[in-house]
């Protein structure tokens, strides 16, 4: 490693300002140190990635792919109906499906795309999509979440006027853990298209349980102004190897296409295709992680109310709660002195942090330097 720690957290440090994301600490995802982990022996929960890794049936098909490296993955036999079995296994046609490299790119496509208005969005909200909007000149009307840090549905509502391009909702909602009762989102969705674009972003979708974890993706049939964006970085524990998509109407997917690669077979990799492909048949893989996940989660709530913290009711591979007393960064004590690394934001009801659930001896270590810290 040719950059010191302290050369490193002060770059990361800029490069969390630039990126500005709604969690301003150190531990944004531009700054990692390259070797975290055993060699610096840094424990990472700060960018909700799956700590239990990807299907043992991907990583035999990424080595089987990698003597078809050299090919265009429009080349190779296997991956022609690559687009189609991805929406095959989400009972959508291939018009309605745009593929992207993460779903970051799609948000960053749609920020992009609904520009010149206004976008509504929570507070906090995950950062891509109203930051790039921020970023180009676009104004967000940034809507508080309600005390149980959960998206205001009648507030967004009435946050809509004559210039409002994009309404976007994360459900479940980064960095607050929490969700929205299928019925009464699919109500929202229903009365706020009348006024615009609706965009609901299910990253974490996998991870909440029946019958909580329906989608909207069925309604992108009947509504042309819903879209749903999906990501393999979560469940599918592919972070590292980049695979999302938007869906939406099919010529709503035409137009943002035309605005990306046009041709969405040159914005991921062969062996990504073929580990997506093959993890979509690994279901007992992603329930064990789900299981796991949950283990985890349950451990790690217990012990942080035990000691009185107020935690969100967390549906995803993370937790969100409340400091008591502490108004510094946190989450830069907690890397430079701990070797743990966070996040944490001061928001105006006290200083919050995102702890990202790792494997069970992960979330022991930090509830044991958490037990010291009293924070
Ligand atoms: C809510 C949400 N949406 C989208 C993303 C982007 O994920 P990716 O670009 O890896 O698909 C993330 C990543 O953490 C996220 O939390």
């Amino acid at each position: 490693m040719t950059v010191n720690r302290r050369d490193w957290l002060k770059q990361s440090s800029l490069a969390a300002l630039g990126l500005g994301f709604s969690l301003r600490s150190l531990a944004n995802e531009e700054g990692l140190p390259r070797q975290f982990g055993s060699g610096l022996g840094i424990i990472n929960l700060g960018s909700n990635e799956n700590p239990y890794g990807i299907s043992p049936l991907s990583k035999k098909a990424i080595t089987d792919m990698l003597g078809e490296a050299n090919r265009y993955p429009f080349n190779i036999a296997s991956l022609k109906t690559f687009k189609n079995e991805i929406a095959d296994y989400y009972k959508l046609s291939p018009g309605q499906l745009l593929i992207t490299a993460g779903s970051g790119e799609g948000l960053n496509l749609l920020a992009r795309y609904y520009s010149g208005g206004n976008i509504v969005a929570g507070d906090p909200t995950f950062g891509i999509l109203p930051n790039t909007a921020k970023k180009i000149g676009t104004q967000v009307i940034e809507v508080p979440l309600t005390y149980d840090k959960v998206h205001d549905l009648d507030a967004m509502l009435k946050a809509i006027n004559q210039q409002t391009k994009l309404i976007y909702i994360c459900n479940p909602a980064n960095p607050t853990t929490t969700i929205l009762p299928p019925a009464q989102l699919r109500d929202f969705c229903d009365e706020a298209s009348k006024k615009t674009v609706v965009a609901i972003d299910e990253a974490y979708i996998d991870y909440v349980e029946p019958p909580d974890n329906e989608s909207m993706l069925a309604m992108i049939d009947r509504n042309p102004n819903i879209i749903i964006l999906r990501t393999f970085s979560k469940i599918h524990a592919m972070a590292g190897l980049r695979l999302g998509f938007v869906a939406a109407h099919p010529e709503l997917i035409q137009k943002l296409s035309a605005d990306y690669f046009g041709n969405t077979q040159f914005c991921t990799s062969v062996l990504t295709q073929a580990a997506v492909l093959a993890s979509l048949k690994d279901e007992e893989h992603r329930k064990n992680s789900k299981q796991k996940n949950a283990a985890a989660r349950k451990y790690t709530v217990d012990a942080l109310e035990k000691m009185k913290y107020r935690v969100a009711k967390s549906h995803t591979n993370f937790l969100f709660f409340q400091l008591k007393n502490y108004k510094d960064d946190f989450a830069k004590e907690m890397l430079d002195k701990n070797n743990i690394l966070i996040r944490s934001t001061n928001y105006s009801d006290g200083n919050w942090c995102r702890v990202s659930l790792g494997t069970q001896e992960e979330m022991q270590q930090f509830i044991k330097v958490f037990k010291e810290k009293n924070a």
